[in-house]
């Protein structure tokens, strides 16, 4: 890389925290230290050290759009402020060429007491804007924002969402050569974020240089050109985005006692996961291999044993409980990462306590937002329905096409039944399971379904053309 050509160069980054367990322990590093030394005394710490960053290196070229991906506490938001300027490093170096615009997790540097228009001039001038320059750009500033007549409202009476606005506002009115966005666009209405990714795609056109820090898969496989792991202040892996967030998801999906070799192999580069199989052009079907009646297997669906909802939240049940909600592939292996086209089986188990009549199963298929995208029930209701004796259990199975674009999603189960005249919910759970829907290169489709929609363009009028 030319010394013209880089952007971001980091080297050997590291950044070490003392941590004490006590207060007075951090008066103790203070004082005695110098004392023992005066004795000749051996030297004794009163912290123990924590490295939050650990020998961290990469390069980033000038318009590159890169992701820093890992999990909590994993140092992305260290490493952004050494490159930022905000924190010094314990060890190594950080160089970086160009104006740098950076909204940060502790936020803008905003002086809580001044105005929002006195910080928006504050901070201009810390990027090195002139009065003059400040002067016009600072109504595309407000206009960005939208927080109206706040903006002559001290900074401390605003709520989080406006402090970012007007923080994002300042950042990318300022002509960054790098923009430096911290989980930044989280905040803020679906609008205001669309907003925002429109800006960021002007500053990229531009030439500029992005890095950002993002928990949003999608995102991060959206926007980036490259993309970074850090587990534990590590750099575990860099590459193209769908690689680096397979890898991450791996490990946050993995059970504890898995981290630790998972982490290894992800380090030497041995992963060869489900996920990457799946991006693969599509097995040769070998002759007689079972397939899933469309010609094409499922032999990149695998199951993660940590990809469990955290959101499950079951109805108190009254004479039957659902249990076991899971997916199978139509050979019958259990799978929660699932290829788009593919047919699968959503099945569960109910166990009767009382004897019920008139029941009915449901399921329903949802996305990360909570929008319901399908479901079905076993009959309607006015049609014969089956009585279930006390004692027995039913094994109910929808079979259904993954029609789903990449992603995370979430499956209800319902129970309906009469002991009487009422027919009532004998169990109900949501969120009882979920399945993530790789990507495969190649597939059109956008947004949520995949429908399998051909497109086809010609031009019309070549004459004209
Ligand atoms: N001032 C500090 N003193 C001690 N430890 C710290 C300090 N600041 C951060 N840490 C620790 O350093 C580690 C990395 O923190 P950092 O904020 O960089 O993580 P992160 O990857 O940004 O996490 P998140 O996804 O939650 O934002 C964490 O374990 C955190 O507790
Ligand atoms: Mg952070």
């Amino acid at each position: 890389m030319s010394s013209d050509d880089f952007s971001i160069r980091v080297e050997g980054l590291s950044k070490r925290y003392e941590i004490y367990a006590r207060p007075v322990d951090r008066l103790k590093q203070m004082i005695l230290p110098r004392v023992q030394r005066g004795l000749h005394w051996p030297a004794r710490a009163w912290f123990s050290e924590f490295w939050a960053l650990h020998d961290v290196s990469f390069n980033v070229r000038k318009g590159e759009t890169v992701g820093i991906v890992g999990r909590n506490g994993s140092g992305k938001s260290t490493l952004l402020q050494m490159i930022c300027g905000t924190l010094t490093p314990t060890l190594g170096t950080v160089a970086v060429n160009g104006r740098v615009a950076a909204l940060l997790e502790l936020g803008a540097g905003f002086n809580p007491e001044f105005t929002g228009r006195e910080n928006v001039r504050l901070s201009g001038l810390l990027y090195g804007l002139s009065e003059q320059e400040l002067k016009a750009r600072f109504d595309a500033i407000l206009d960005f924002a939208e927080i109206g007549e706040f903006i002559d409202q001290p900074v401390k009476t605003y709520s989080s969402g406006m402090y970012v606005r007007l923080a994002f506002a300042v950042a990318i009115n300022v002509s960054p050569d790098v923009l430096v966005l911290d989980e930044a666009l989280s905040v803020g209405d679906e609008a205001f974020q669309r907003k925002c990714f429109a800006r960021i795609d002007q500053i990229r056109a531009s030439g500029a240089t992005v890095l950002f820090v993002s928990h949003a898969a999608g995102t991060v496989i959206e926007l980036c050109n490259r993309a970074l792991l850090l587990d534990r202040g590590e750099l575990l892996t860099e590459g193209s985005p769908k690689h680096v967030v397979s890898r991450y998801q791996k490990l946050l999906y993995s059970p504890v006692d898995k981290h630790e070799s998972i982490r290894e192999h992800i380090k030497a580069g041995k992963e060869t996961d489900a996920l990457e199989a799946g991006t693969g052009p599509p097995a040769p079907i070998a002759a007689g291999a079972a397939d899933n009646g469309s010609g094409k297997r499922w032999d990149a669906s695998s199951f993660e044993e940590g990809l469990i909802p955290k959101s499950t939240f079951r109805y108190d049940s009254s004479g039957a409980s659902i249990f076991d909600p899971h997916i199978e592939t139509l050979d019958g292996r259990r799978v929660n990462i699932l290829q788009p086209q593919c047919e699968y089986v959503y099945a569960y188990r109910v166990r009767f306590e009382w004897t019920a009549s008139n029941v009915r199963c449901g399921m329903l298929i949802r996305t990360v937002t909570g929008l319901e995208l399908a479901g079905c029930i076993t009959s309607w209701r006015g049609e014969s329905l089956p009585d279930v004796e006390a004692g027995s259990e039913l094994e109910v199975r929808f079979l259904f096409p993954c029609l789903f674009a990449s992603g995370a999603y979430f499956l209800n189960a319902g129970v309906q039944g009469s002991f009487g005249e009422e027919n009532v919910y004998l169990d109900r759970w949501i969120d009882g399971a979920m399945f993530k829907v790789i990507h495969e290169p190649g597939r059109l489709a956008t947004t949520t379904m995949d429908l399998d929609i051909k497109p086809a363009i010609r031009v019309v009028n070549r004459e004209a053309a």
